[in-house]
């Protein structure tokens, strides 16, 4: 098993990407705890961890609330008893159209994309280092090519390749990884609901992706086969932006 022993912290757990990820490092030995803002969601993803013999603990609240994901690496530590990775995955789409700016909603989509990331991070840091831990972010294509679908959407994942590497840099030396995956468009409710103009025939591989291939490409880099690699922002796109 390729996380055995180790601890590690999902969030946007609850559906999508992030519930495949947590599936995917359950079974690989790692005790998960599952963040998302949907407590129906997190206590069926936590039963179905458990169920397939795993360990994982259920944290429901609203990641744009300071207090809720500065919590979440005590929470963490408290249950399951340390920290080896953390992998800020939540985020929305946000305002759209720069004519037309709803900023009440711009404000959370910064929230949730990047500063709720932020708070986590900070908080992470003092477990990660002695154990040599990582964090992974989930940024986009959106954030490595411009997406004119959404204006907040690529300056929100552009900021957060940006956080990424200059943390990358900052504790290289401590051996303290960062990566951040860049998804192409996946199967997800978020994609259906928000970006169903990018059409499939727009991906070489001529397919959306699965949220388990992007899980998979996550266990590598959260793993310590990855024991090299920080600052990179890896693309699970199906050639979408080669
Ligand atoms: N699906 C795609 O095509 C795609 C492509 C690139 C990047 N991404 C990124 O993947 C991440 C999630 O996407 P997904 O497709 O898995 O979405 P999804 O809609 O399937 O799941 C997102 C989860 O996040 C939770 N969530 C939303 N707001 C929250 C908040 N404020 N606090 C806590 N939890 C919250 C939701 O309840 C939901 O369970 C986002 O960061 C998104 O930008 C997705």
């Amino acid at each position: 098993m390729r996380l055995a022993s180790k601890i590690g912290i999902v969030t946007g757990a609850g559906a999508g990407i992030g519930r495949a990820g947590a599936l995917r490092f359950a079974a690989e030995g790692a005790a998960i705890a599952i963040v998302d803002i949907d407590k129906v969601k997190v206590d069926a993803v936590q039963l179905e961890v458990t169920e397939a013999g795993g360990k994982a603990i259920g944290l429901a609240g609203d990641l744009c609330d300071e207090a809720f994901a500065r919590s979440i690496v005590p929470q963490t530590q408290a249950a399951l008893g340390g920290l080896d990775f953390l992998w800020n995955h939540a985020g929305t789409v946000g305002p759209k159209d720069i004519e037309d700016v709803d900023y009440e909603a711009l404000e959370r989509a910064i929230q949730l994309n990047l500063r709720a990331g932020i708070l986590a991070t900070e908080a992470a840091i003092p477990l990660l280092r002695p154990r040599r831990g990582n964090v992974l972010f989930t940024s986009s294509v959106s954030g490595l090519i411009a997406s004119q679908l959404s204006f907040t959407y690529s300056m929100t994942k552009f900021g957060v390749v940006g956080l990424m590497r200059a943390l990358a840099k900052r504790y290289a030396a401590d051996g303290v990884r960062f990566n951040a995956i860049c998804p192409g468009p996946v199967a997800t409710d978020m994609q259906a609901a928000s970006m169903a103009t990018m059409k499939p025939v727009n991906i070489p591989a001529g397919r959306l992706g699965r949220p388990e291939e992007v899980a998979a490409a996550a266990l590598f880099l959260v793993s310590d086969e990855a024991s090299f690699v920080t600052g990179v922002a890896l693309p699970v796109d199906g050639g979408y932006i080669a």
